[in-house]
């Protein structure tokens, strides 16, 4: 039995698929979706504010204020309203409808930023009004996530101390890359690690990340439109970029199997399956990052309309969503083609 009494007091840090049965090549993926704010980010959020607190840089009557693609503004509202704080999250029309519901019934006030600026992206339209709030009123308070070492250092005392705690035997780790807190942490973690470990940075196609030209990306939380601060190739062993269609067809791949993940996810695992398929991969044990669920992109990745809107009517295939590129031979009694 667990119990608790602060909602980021829980969090299921031990949960992983074996994709062999649904993608035809091992792959571990490591659910990081279950836990009160549904995402990965409870884990940076939580290490931000506490380290805020301990600092003194929150006090009664702080407003938290923090430009989000919406995961780390779910994960603050949780602990803002857990801890007695206000929150501003400033975000932008990628922003899920359900995400800034989510964030609305939490208490917190969602600031939708709809120019973009001057490079097309809206991340330095959402920073600079973040910094006008702060301007305005010493009580807000911005963690800055893009910036923050705790929002790394949050992977690096726990994503990546429990995938070697399950896997002593790991060579490859597939991380997405948003702010690139998560993939620091653990490429960080895995640097110091007793044995080698090929850290591999999964980015979208027209994300700026790691260099590249801009260009459009709808799903959200991974991929940026300006150089991450924290990141630090030197630690970083490779780079795929997926193009978004072929994350979405992952995603509704894997939901053909019962398993309902968000966009980064998708991203993560087309990527990863791309490099196992082009790599010599016979005995590899290969882990990726899932950051979150597939609830709150009903009304995107999984919604006929938008898919047509968005990337053309032959963004699945003709519709056949039971068979992809992605499937493995059938084995009887596994898989029934319809
Ligand atoms: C759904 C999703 N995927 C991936 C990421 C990327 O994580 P990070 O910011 O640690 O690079 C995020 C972060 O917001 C996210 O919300």
């Amino acid at each position: 039995m667990s119990v608790i009494s602060v909602p980021q007091a829980f969090n299921e840090d031990e949960l992983y698929i074996d994709l062999r049965p649904t993608f035809g090549r091992s792959l571990f993926l490591k659910c990081e979706g279950f836990n009160f704010a549904g995402s990965i980010k409870l884990k940076a959020a939580t290490e931000m504010v506490e380290a805020a607190d301990r600092e003194g840089v929150l006090r009664p009557g702080s407003i938290l204020v923090e430009s989000s693609s919406g995961n780390l503004g779910v994960a603050l509202s949780v602990i803002a309203a857990s801890k007695g704080y206000r929150f501003v999250c400033v975000t932008d029309p990628r922003c899920n409808l359900a995400t800034r519901l989510l964030m609305e019934a939490l208490g917190s006030r969602v600031h939708v930023i709809t120019e973009p600026d001057a490079g097309g992206g809206f991340l330095g339209a959402r920073i600079d009004y973040v910094r006008a709030l702060c301007a305005s009123d010493d009580r807000y308070v911005w963690l800055n996530q893009y910036a923050n070492p705790g929002n790394w250092k949050a992977h690096y005392r726990t994503t990546a101390p429990a995938i070697a705690r399950e896997f002593p035997q790991l060579d490859v780790l597939f991380v997405g890359a948003g702010t690139t807190g998560t993939l620091m942490g653990c490429a960080r973690y895995f640097r110091e690690w007793h044995r080698p470990v090929r850290v591999v940075a999964v980015d979208s196609v027209g994300s700026v990340a790691f260099g590249g030209p801009p260009g459009r990306r709808m799903i959200p939380g991974l991929g940026a439109s300006i150089r991450p601060p924290l990141l630090d190739e030197s630690y970083v062993d490779e780079v795929i970029r997926v193009e978004e269609v072929d994350a979405i067809r992952a995603c509704h791949h894997l939901a053909r199997h019962g398993f309902l993940f968000g966009g980064s996810t998708g991203t993560v695992v087309s990527g990863a399956m791309g490099w196992l398929a082009r790599n010599d991969t016979s005995g590899v044990t290969a882990v990726a990052i899932a950051p979150d669920l597939g609830e709150r992109y009903l009304d995107t990745i999984y919604q006929a309309n938008w898919l047509r809107a968005i990337y053309g009517p032959d963004v699945l295939a003709g519709g056949d969503h039971h068979r992809s590129e992605f499937d493995a031979p059938v084995q009887a009694g596994h898989r029934v083609a319809f």
